[in-house]
């Protein structure tokens, strides 16, 4: 008996399974309809690397640039998993606006999908939250400026500004709690959220059906 049988005796799994899985793929579905799905592995890689480069990974600036450097250059595979986390984070912003294009392509966003093309272009902001503040983290000098010149550009929004400057810095200046709040949004606020908006956006997906192209 296998691990499955025996744990399918106790839990009675199979129809759960069979009622997730046993889907038949629409005819018309071809690769354009993959990038939604290699856009989600893309995520799973991500969170796995990212997991991995926490391990020693330190948010503070004292030791954050040499905390990297010692992930690239010291640390086993570290060089690879941190190469795949910096790729795989630029991969991912071509294969979700590829996949942005295919629903709109499709006019997959029209009746009864508006709400989860809404629930998309969440996905959407909360991936491009992910690149802003990722760069910030390994310290560096293209790290800190590119920050400095993104936070400026929050800070010159009209009257909610220079609330949101000192909100996305921790003060007016760029620094420990800086780096703190990014990390912190990076790792935890934002996975929390990207969680729940692919639930919804999957959860709808199942129900509503892949669309026929318009
Ligand atoms: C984190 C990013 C995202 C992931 C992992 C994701 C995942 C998926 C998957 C697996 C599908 C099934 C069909 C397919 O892949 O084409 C899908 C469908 C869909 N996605 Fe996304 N998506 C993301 C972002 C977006 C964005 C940015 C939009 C639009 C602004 C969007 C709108 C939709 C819509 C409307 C459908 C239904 C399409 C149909 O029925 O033909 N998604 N998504």
């Amino acid at each position: 008996m296998s691990v499955y049988d025996w744990l399918d005796k106790r839990l009675d799994l199979r129809p759960g399974l069979a009622k997730m899985l046993d889907h038949p793929v629409p005819t018309w579905v071809n690769w354009l309809y993959c990038f939604g799905g290699i856009t989600f592995f893309f995520f799973v890689l991500q969170a796995i690397t990212g997991i991995f480069l926490m391990l020693y990974y330190v948010p503070s600036p004292d030791h954050a640039y040499e905390s990297v450097q010692y992930i690239t250059n010291t640390v086993h595979f570290g060089k690879i998993i941190r190469g795949m986390h910096h790729w795989t984070a630029t991969l991912i912003v071509v294969t979700v606006v590829i996949h942005m294009l295919r629903v709109f392509w499709h006019g997959a966003y029209k009746a009864p999908r508006e709400l989860n093309w809404v629930a998309g272009v969440c996905l959407f902001l909360l991936t491009m939250g992910f690149g802003f503040t990722g760069y910030l983290l390994p310290w560096d000098q293209k790290a800190y400026w590119a920050t400095a010149v993104g936070t400026n550009i929050a800070g010159s929004v009209p009257v909610v500004g220079s609330f949101l400057l000192k909100l996305a810095r921790g003060g007016t200046d760029l620094g420990a709690v800086t780096l703190v709040r990014f990390f912190d949004v990076h790792v935890a606020l934002l996975p929390l959220f990207m969680v729940i908006f692919l639930a919804g956006h999957f959860f709808m997906i199942r129900r509503q059906g892949i669309s026929r192209p318009y």
